[in-house]
């Protein structure tokens, strides 16, 4: 544990290097992933052997490496790579790690400290880590759409926004099981107009795309069913809030909320993960994961009333991460 961060900034060079795609693609001496990489051969070579000490490579020959099974997953092209989470992990949560004792100690944002504003603000300038946060979350999306689509039957909706609904992927899902359903994915705008280019052809179910900030107002109104997917535990009480007032705000006398969040277990061996991600957001956004007794009081402060809460079945790949999935139905009224 002590020296995790040389194996972390280890696996975060590799990726940027990319160096298990080139040894994939037969560039397995060190000469020649010099060349491929724009290294200098002497130290790209003790890189590599640190790779091997790692277990990511092994030596087949003097000067001459090939992936071992671990090292298969920083392949670009694996089902499972973890190659765009070491390139985010590298520039975001590593850097943003460094001010975690200022986080500690004043529970103020580690992310701000660092880097001089809010995460979402600076991901709307930073168009390839943008891009590669919207697909890491669509990845994790996978894990539960379809077990959110077992729990909550959307046949009768006609119109679903997903507020903060990144590159549209659960509201996709959700439209296969409800053609009957208009779809509109709610996002910043920075993201919203980067999905301009999908197709809005109807038979492929794809949403729209609608470019806004939830702090202003949640478009379109009138909608039967509002979605908050892993929104709420972006921010704080104040700030969740004021993005419930105004889904609130666009509801019909009938709509419906489905917050879909990452429920805080009473003890925390029940889900490791869940307690990481709420770490995490303490260091990252200043958010954090709740208890379902949370949730409750902050409907209540914006005008809406919790009626059921029900557990999300991961498949199989979702399962591996341990993490709490619910999906929280509200609805107007205290
Ligand atoms: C943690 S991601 C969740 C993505 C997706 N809903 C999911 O289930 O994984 C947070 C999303 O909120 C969006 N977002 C952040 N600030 C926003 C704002 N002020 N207005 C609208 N969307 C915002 C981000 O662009 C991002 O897509």
């Amino acid at each position: 544990m002590v020296g995790g961060f040389a194996a972390t900034q280890l696996l975060v060079t590799a990726a940027r290097l990319s160096i298990a795609d080139h040894v994939a693609a037969g560039h397995t001496e060190v000469e020649a992933l010099a060349a491929q990489t724009g290294a200098a051969p002497g130290p790209l070579g003790r890189f590599l052997r640190m790779l091997v000490v790692l277990g990511v490579l092994r030596q087949s020959g003097a000067g001459r490496f090939e992936l071992t099974p671990m090292g298969q997953f920083l392949r670009a092209d694996h089902p499972d790579t973890q190659h765009e989470r070491l390139i985010f992990i590298g520039a975001v949560n590593y850097p943003t790690a460094q001010a975690s004792v200022h986080a500690v100690k004043t529970g103020e944002k580690a992310f701000d400290q660092v880097f001089g504003m809010p995460l979402f603000d600076y991901l709307d300038g930073e168009p390839q880590l943008r891009d590669i946060f919207a697909g890491l979350m669509s990845d994790s999306v996978e894990g539960r759409a379809e077990g959110i689509c077992r729990v909550h039957d959307f046949a009768d909706a006609s119109l679903i926004v997903d507020v903060g609904g990144g590159d549209g992927s659960l509201l996709r899902a959700i439209l296969r099981t409800a053609p009957q359903a208009r779809g509109v994915v709610f996002d910043r705008q920075s993201l919203a107009s980067g999905q301009d280019g999908a197709p809005a052809d109807a038979a492929a179910r794809e949403p729209e795309f609608v470019g806004g900030d939830m702090f202003a107002a949640i478009a379109p109104a009138g909608a039967d069913i509002y979605i908050l997917s892993n929104i709420i535990h972006d921010w704080n009480d104040e700030e969740s809030i004021a993005i419930l007032r105004n889904c609130r705000a666009a509801m019909k006398k009938d709509s419906r909320l489905l917050i879909i969040e990452e429920i805080l277990p009473t003890r925390i061996e029940q889900a490791p993960a869940t307690i990481a991600n709420d770490y995490s957001m303490l260091l990252l956004t200043g958010g954090r994961q709740r208890t379902r007794q949370e949730f409750a009081q902050l409907l209540k402060a914006a005008g809406l009333r919790l009626s059921t809460v029900r557990p999300i079945e991961l498949n199989a790949r979702g399962a591996r991460r341990r993490e709490n999935w619910a999906l929280v139905e509200c609805r107007p009224g205290r």
